[in-house]
């Protein structure tokens, strides 16, 4: 970025809020999850970033990744998906900080459009973006999958730092993209939360049916794409065929070491009474204690 300090992000109020703990489902709960996106929001500009020169051999390794259709083409789903269910939300506080989450998605999705143009890689013809039908689901499965993908996003990028994969300034550059989706999971863990506790009670088992029925799509999405790498199409699967690219040598037992505390640090500049985003940690931590 030309100013280099709108590159950093914007951590707002941030750090640690005293107080008692929030009570999950409450008016001040949501007013803290709520408050929390919107008064962190790093007002940056895509138009104005000034993307790094790179030698060579910098600018092959990025071209080479095979992530750029893929990561293109999430954002515009994920800012349709995103801003379909803000428009369902009669909640001004709960619209407005959806909405904001929407407008970062497509601000992303401008900033990977301009990474792109700016070193020359080749995109695919994107898709049409189709409105979903059922909005709470298209959130749910946008949310669930930022869960998975930005933890090990997080470490991947911390990988890349350390091995000199990408050079220091784009990396300082690409810092706040990474940054704003540590605070769409933590939003959107205290969203599942809240919903939960203040749906009606009929509503609960249809629900949590949802819940199982989002993660078990998102593993299909997973697994189904996997088979497709090795036919030239991109897949949802960062963490494979980035860890192989980016960090070279690295071992999986030490890319999840790196993922759970990048995690941790990122998550720790947010008010501590939040809800921190805990399924694919502690799988990982799980899966860790194994190797
Ligand atoms: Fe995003
Ligand atoms: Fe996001």
């Amino acid at each position: 970025m030309s100013d280099r300090s709108a590159a950093l992000p914007d951590l707002g109020h941030a750090a640690a809020i005293p107080g008692r703990p929030l009570k999950p489902g409450s008016g001040e709960h949501k007013h803290a999850f709520c408050r929390m996106l919107l008064d962190t929001f790093n007002p940056y500009k895509p138009a104005v970033i000034d993307w790094p020169k790179l030698d060579q051999d910098a600018r092959d390794r990025l071209v080479a990744l095979p992530i750029w259709d893929i990561a293109v083409q999430t954002e515009g789903r994920a800012r349709l998906n995103v801003a379909t269910y803000a428009a369902r939300q009669s909640d001004l506080l709960l619209k407005q900080a959806i909405e904001l989450n929407a407008f970062e998605e497509g601000r992303h999705k401008h900033v990977l459009s301009n990474l792109v143009a700016a070193y020359g890689i080749a995109l695919a013809p994107e898709p049409e973006y189709v409105t979903p039908k059922d909005p709470e689901w298209a959130f749910m499965v946008t949310g669930y999958s930022e869960c998975i993908d930005s933890f090990f996003a997080f470490g991947l990028f911390e990988a890349a730092k350390r091995s000199g994969f990408f050079p220091e300034e784009l990396v300082d550059t690409f810092e706040p993209v990474i940054q704003e989706e540590a605070r769409h999971i933590l939003f959107f863990a205290n969203w599942v939360k809240w919903h939960r506790r203040t749906m009606p009670l009929w509503r609960r088992p249809y629900f949590e049916l949802k819940v199982g029925a989002v993660w078990a799509f998102l593993i299909w999405e997973r697994i189904g794409i996997a088979r497709n790498v090795g036919n030239g199409v991109q897949d949802n699967n960062f963490t494979v065929t980035g860890a192989k690219q980016v960090g070279a040598d690295i071992e999986v037992a030490q890319l999840m070491d790196i993922c759970l505390s990048e995690n941790a640090r990122r998550m720790s500049f947010y008010d501590p009474r939040l809800l921190r985003p805990s399924t694919v940690p502690a799988l990982v931590r799980f899966i860790r204690r194994f190797m």
